[in-house]
């Protein structure tokens, strides 16, 4: 058996995308963008992701692009700049579109006063043909949400939300600065559902300081009780040279390699004896759910949000540093809300970066979607899919020669697949077919 230290100490990106973002640059910028707008199919559904980059305090741990305001004048602000742009955004494409998923992102919306909410709402409906059947989410911080605020949220369609919770031992919450009741939690949740937001996922974080098995298991236990949907089970991606503000995190408190491994396998086992279907490499999710029906079918997508089900195309990415993807590629809006008024008010599409794909992206891509979400990757049926055959493949196929030997991934027929209990092992695969890595890997985080 493979020692885990060893395995997992390389550091790797999450592929929410391919290229991965360190690799976008000044090469796309607004004039793109707006080409690659109206060249869409005007009879395609879009997603649209919003991001609100306003958080009340900042969690330690936090790799999110978000900021603390102490007033609510700045939040205003953003909320005026982001309907110029949906208007901008809008006016560029040739048709009024369909939209079939909606994701509001942090930060925190839930931060939003209920004025914003609907405000946004509308201008949404005003320039879309939002779907009777979309889905419409939010990430939501439990802590101070009001019944307000969940209302205005079900006002404008919400039926999904996502919920901070990380975990639930005091000292470990002293030490990622985020305090956070159980009983703040349960009151969000039964707020939430009344309101008719009818499917709950939770995020929990493992590699956390001072976590132990005992408290580990506490809080996958108190998880459980609250009957969740969904639950994102991710690993702690400690990078102080990239978020300054982790090195408030005392390195000397943080689980080992190995330890983090333990508490990765112990959530997946006691997830999916409550019933729960693993998903991917870090989501869980009732039987009954979209998510677990959609990789039974073999529909289950990766994105910038995680594992979704949503299969558009053409994701927008709406709001500072937001990434859309689209057909011809990725692009990202200016990350700092200065950059991003300047632009808006200079009359462009306030796209700061991005990157055109290639032939043989699209081909690399294709091969580490199928890995991340279905844990194995058929070469032939990919190649295929690119007029091609399978010999394009040769450079990964050396890349993950160490990881076959150690018995981490079976190579058979043209089939890669993650061996049984290595699926945490999964980014390290996908790593593989990255033909990018070499250049930029300083600011990726532990593969476990
Ligand atoms: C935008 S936040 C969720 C909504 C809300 N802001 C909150 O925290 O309750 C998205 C999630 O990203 C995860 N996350 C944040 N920083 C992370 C990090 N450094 N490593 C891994 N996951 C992280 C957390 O689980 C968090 O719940
Ligand atoms: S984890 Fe959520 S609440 Fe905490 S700082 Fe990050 S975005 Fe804000």
């Amino acid at each position: 058996m493979a020692k885990i230290s060893d395995v997992f100490s390389a550091q790797v990106p999450r592929y929410t995308s391919y290229p991965t973002a360190p690799h976008f640059s000044d090469a796309v910028g607004p004039a793109e963008y707006g080409q690659w707008l109206a060249e869409l199919p005007p009879d395609e559904p879009l997603s649209l992701y919003l991001h609100i980059p306003f958080c009340d305090t900042l969690c330690w741990f936090c790799g999110c692009h978000t900021a603390v305001v102490n007033q609510y004048a700045p939040v205003r602000d953003y909320c005026a700049l982001l309907v110029t742009e949906i208007a901008r955004v809008a006016g560029t494409l040739t048709k009024r579109h369909a939209v079939r998923h909606i994701h509001f992102g942090g930060g925190s919306p839930t931060m939003l006063d209920p004025v914003d909410i609907r405000f946004l709402g509308e201008t949404l409906h005003a320039h879309f043909d939002i779907l009777p059947d979309a889905e419409i989410a939010i990430e939501a911080d439990p802590r101070g949400l009001t019944k307000i605020v969940v209302e205005a949220f079900a006002s404008i369609g919400v039926n999904r939300a996502s919920i901070g919770v990380q975990d639930c031992n005091p000292e470990v919450q002293r030490a990622i600065n985020r305090i956070q009741t159980d009983r703040e939690t349960m009151q969000a949740i039964v707020m939430l559902r009344s309101a008719g937001v009818r499917s709950i996922n939770i995020d929990l974080l493992y590699g956390l300081p001072h976590q132990t098995p005992q408290s580990w298991k506490e809080t996958l236990d108190f998880a459980l009780t609250l009957n969740p949907d969904r639950l994102a089970v991710f690993g702690y991606a400690h990078v102080p040279s990239f978020k300054k503000h982790q090195s408030l995190i005392p390195a000397d408190k943080l689980p080992d390699i190995d330890a983090r491994y333990r508490m990765a396998e112990f959530a997946r086992e006691t997830l999916c004896n409550h019933g729960y279907v693993a998903i991917g490499l870090d989501h869980f999710a009732k039987p009954t759910d979209s998510l677990a029906q959609a990789k039974l079918t073999g529909l289950l997508r990766r994105n910038f949000q995680g594992y979704t089900t949503d299969n558009a195309e053409t994701l927008i990415g709406l709001g500072a540093s937001a990434i859309g993807s689209l057909p011809q590629g990725y692009v990202q809006n200016a990350a700092a809300v200065p950059a991003y008024r300047k632009l808006l008010a200079d009359g462009k599409l306030p796209v700061a970066r991005g990157i055109e794909l290639s032939r043989n992206d699209r081909l690399h891509r294709d091969a580490i979607q199928s890995l991340m979400c279905d844990l194995k990757v058929d070469l032939d049926a990919v190649a295929h899919s690119h007029g091609t055959d399978r010999r394009e493949f040769r450079d990964a196929l050396r890349n993950l020669e160490p990881l076959a030997q150690r018995g981490i991934v079976s190579i058979r027929d043209g089939i890669v697949a993650l061996a049984p209990g290595w699926h945490t092992a999964v980014r390290l695969a996908a790593a593989a077919f990255d033909q990018y890595l070499p250049a930029g890997n300083t600011r990726h985080s532990l593969s476990v």
